[in-house]
């Protein structure tokens, strides 16, 4: 199935790499003019980069989306190159293994203040911004919403909690016709997610084969369920929280990282 976003306009926080650049070069070869945001200038650069090379208009800018003016500004940029948004994919998140008696203040802090105020600042920035009715907000999630699992305390606690502002906003936007929706990835194929939870070819095995579906994931696998969410197909679907995982949430892969775990641990004492 092919979709047709030409004259569309998508804004994707944390779009510069990985997954969710996967998912705004999904949006840019279906015809939309595409806005990123990261924290690093040259990250951006590259992603508008690539994003112009799969065909689209695209621009972005630096911003940390756990400052608020940073992101305000953001998208008033955005607004004034591309116009309203018609889908918004809050997708910046930052994470690290790391048991809880481990991780100091600061470091929950910080996955917190990514996560889960980040993903509040692009919301509540971004809605001025969004067309009314007809966008599609979708929050990238992680099976650690779900799913609790060892070594990721403050990730359990972030990305459950977007999965609630997604819920939340579905029912105070929703009258306005927003739908917000999340998507829980898998393990995805080359992200950086991947090689910090599952540093080694072994790990990696132990992963896909937890998968029912035996294999992992794609960065195209995301943008799929993207375009889709974004898509009139999908005008009655809101406030839904979708795995997109080849069923690997019905696998509970809550000690999956004790290996890596161990190994950080056996590394420290060294
Ligand atoms: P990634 O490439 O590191 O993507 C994270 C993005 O967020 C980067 O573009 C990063 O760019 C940006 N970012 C980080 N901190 C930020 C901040 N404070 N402000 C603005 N941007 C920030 O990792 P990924 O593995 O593809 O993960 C992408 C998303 O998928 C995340 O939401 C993650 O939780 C989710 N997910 C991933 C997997 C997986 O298999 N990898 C599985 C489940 C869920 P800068 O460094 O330039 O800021
Ligand atoms: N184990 C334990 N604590 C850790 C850690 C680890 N592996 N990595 C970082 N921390 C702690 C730091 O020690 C610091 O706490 P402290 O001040 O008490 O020492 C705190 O986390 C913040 O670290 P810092 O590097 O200053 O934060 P940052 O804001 O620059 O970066 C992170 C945020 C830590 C999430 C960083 O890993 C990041 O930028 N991630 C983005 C990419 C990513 O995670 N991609 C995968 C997405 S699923």
């Amino acid at each position: 199935m092919t979709f047709d976003y030409t004259g569309k306009t998508v804004f994707v926080s944390g779009g510069t790499s990985g997954i969710n650049l996967g998912i705004a070069t999904g949006f840019a070869e279906a015809g939309a003019q595409v806005f990123v945001i990261s924290r690093s200038a040259d990250k951006v650069a590259a992603a508008v980069g690539r994003l112009k090379a799969a065909g689209a208009e695209a621009d972005g800018c630096s911003a940390d989306v756990r400052e608020m003016d940073a992101v305000d500004a953001a998208f008033a940029q955005c607004a004034e190159r591309f116009g309203e948004i018609d889908v918004l994919v809050s997708g910046a998140a930052g994470n690290f293994p790391a048991r809880a008696n481990d991780i100091s203040s600061n470091g929950f802090r910080s996955v917190l203040e990514i996560d889960l105020l980040g993903t509040h600042h692009v919301m509540t920035a971004g809605y001025p911004r969004l067309k009314k009715p007809g966008a599609s907000v979708i929050n990238i999630s992680a099976p650690q919403a779900v799913v609790a699992m060892t070594g990721q305390s403050h990730v359990c606690a972030a990305k459950a909690g977007v999965d609630m502002v997604t819920k939340t906003l579905a029912l105070e936007w929703g009258p306005e016709g927003i739908r917000v929706n999340s998507v829980i990835p898998g393990p995805i194929e080359d992200t950086e997610g991947m090689r910090r939870l599952a540093p080694t070819p072994d790990d990696m095995d132990r992963v896909v084969a937890s998968v029912p579906l035996k294999r992992i994931g794609q960065k195209a696998d995301m943008a799929n369920i993207c375009l889709f969410l974004g898509s009139d197909m999908a005008s009655y679907v809101n406030g839904t929280v979708i795995p997109v995982d080849g069923g690997w949430y019905l696998n509970t892969p809550g000690t999956a990282l004790d290996p890596v775990l161990d190994m950080i641990a056996e590394t420290k004492s060294k």
